[in-house]
């Protein structure tokens, strides 16, 4: 059991994760235009927050996690909310065939950190796009490595937005513009610091 798995029950009861998603989803709707007709790819999906937050802009989306346990709440609470536009899926897409669908929009919130190659990854993203289609990466800005208490799952310490943005268009994508999103804020040895979330928005060429 990995420790997401573990902490898939608990992860909604956290009302920051939840105001978190609702500020990033706002965030993406300011970034790029939304469609009912758009498919998307939530990678790094935890329990949905996030994609229930767009669920009704958007058509078909298809949630991704390599965490049965995420995956497992996000079923239960797809069932319960009745909705119809939302599929789980368990990948990895450093091991896993991609799915052989292409996207007209890909986002993920709080992932990109904990896979080491983000690169790769970004490459990834690049390939599930219809041609035109929209990338949106909300993660941590750069930290001194105090964000994370937990060393075994986060292997980035955020990112420098310069760096993510010339990684984003090596690997072919356009238009790159980033806003501040959400912060986090965190008490460090009684002093509360703050841990800005920027909101990537770029498209495929
Ligand atoms: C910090 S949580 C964020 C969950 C959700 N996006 C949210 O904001 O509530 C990170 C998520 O990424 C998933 N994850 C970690 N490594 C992954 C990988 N290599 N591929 C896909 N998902 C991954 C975890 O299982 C977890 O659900």
């Amino acid at each position: 059991m990995t420790n997401f798995d573990e902490r898939a029950k608990d992860w909604d009861s956290d009302p920051m994760k939840v105001d978190r998603a609702k500020t990033v989803g706002e965030a993406i709707r300011r970034a790029i235009p939304l469609a009912e007709n758009m498919s998307a790819l939530e990678y790094g999906c935890g329990t949905g927050l996030l994609s229930f937050a767009l669920q009704g802009d958007l058509g078909q989306i298809t949630l991704a996690d390599t965490s049965q346990g995420m995956l497992d709440v996000l079923t239960e609470k797809i069932a319960a909310a009745s909705v119809t536009n939302m599929r789980p899926l368990k990948l990895d897409l450093s091991a896993d065939a991609l799915p052989n669908e292409h996207f007209d929009l890909t986002y993920s919130l709080m992932t990109l950190h904990h896979i080491p190659d983000t690169k790769d990854t970004l490459k990834k993203f690049h390939d599930l796009l219809a041609p035109g289609g929209w990338l949106c990466i909300a993660d941590l800005d750069k930290e001194d490595g105090t964000f994370h208490t937990d060393g075994t799952t986060d292997v980035h310490k955020g990112f420098e937005r310069g760096e993510l943005q010339q990684w984003v268009e090596d690997v072919g994508f356009t238009g790159v513009k980033f806003s501040t999103a959400f912060e986090i804020k965190k008490k460090i040895d009684g002093i509360e610091k703050i841990f800005p979330i920027f909101l990537l928005a770029a498209r495929k060429a």
